[in-house]
């Protein structure tokens, strides 16, 4: 961002009362982790088709199938350290009160980098649901065939805690109360395609925030105020410096 960009951002956020800053995070914000994204050119949509490892009927059709997807995700979190994007939230938290973590992701980066009031929209690979009773249980290994529900003792329904497409995303009622009252809603690391995750943006700026975007390659996504045409790390230590100024 160069300075004739910090100075116009600088203006807007004098503007801005106080009040909440709310974060909706993607995939991008844990790139620089070395976790993958689904739609840039390498991620994962481009070698694994949704419907069979994303949806409640490829689950049904072919369970290791998905087991092992989602194993071989948990295994790349787990091998993966918080980038200085997800510290700087955490810093931010630490220093302005009313400071709120909306993430589509499935991992614990926010988590390890100390980051609170998370709301995970679309599920927590570190908790499996058995696909029967709904019962959840955290679990940081393998999901494996056979398995069998502690609790209903439903045989092979043991499966991830995330969300499927089709499926209802978690703490929508909260996401959108904390879109509708913040006051900065800034979105880090999505291409905005998927719904309703993708509709907090539209809510926060129809409820008058100021909507920032960091994303080097911007979502184009036309409710967005400014964009800081950055990655994650880079992006936000600009804008968490002018954030702890103004
Ligand atoms: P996508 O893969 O759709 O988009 C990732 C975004 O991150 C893109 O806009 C990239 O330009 C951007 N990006 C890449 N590297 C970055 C970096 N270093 N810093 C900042 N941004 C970077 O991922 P999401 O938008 O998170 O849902 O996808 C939303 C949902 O679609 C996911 O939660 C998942 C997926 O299907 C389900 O599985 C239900």
């Amino acid at each position: 961002m160069n300075w004739w960009q910090k100075y116009k951002l600088r203006k807007l956020l004098k503007r801005v009362d106080s009040g909440p800053i709310v974060f909706l995070t993607g995939a991008g914000i844990s790139a620089e982790s070395g976790i993958k994204t689904f739609r840039d050119s390498d991620g994962l949509w481009q070698n694994e088709k949704i419907e069979e490892v994303c949806r409640p009927e490829g689950f049904k059709k072919d369970p290791l199938k998905v087991l092992n997807f989602y194993n071989d995700r948990r295994k790349d979190v787990l091998e993966a350290i918080p980038n200085l994007a997800h510290y700087l939230i955490s810093e931010l938290q630490a220093q302005e009160k009313e400071v709120y973590i909306i993430t589509q992701n499935i991992d614990n980066l926010h988590e390890i980098a100390g980051g609170k009031n998370i709301f995970h929209i679309h599920g927590d690979l570190f908790k499996d649901k058995c696909n029967n009773c709904k019962k959840v249980v955290y679990n940081e290994n393998n999901i494996e065939l056979p398995n069998k529900c502690s609790d209903c003792g439903a045989e092979n329904q043991m499966r991830p805690d995330v969300v499927f497409f089709k499926e209802t995303p978690y703490l929508m009622q909260e996401a959108e109360a904390l879109a509708r009252n913040a006051k900065i809603f800034i979105v880090i690391g999505t291409s905005g395609q998927v719904y309703p995750a993708a509709g907090l943006i539209k809510l926060a700026a129809r409820c008058d925030a100021l909507v920032i975007e960091i994303n080097p390659n911007p979502s184009g996504n036309k409710y967005i105020d400014f964009v800081i045409k950055e990655k994650a790390s880079k992006g936000l230590l600009a804008l968490v410096e002018l954030l702890l100024k103004s």
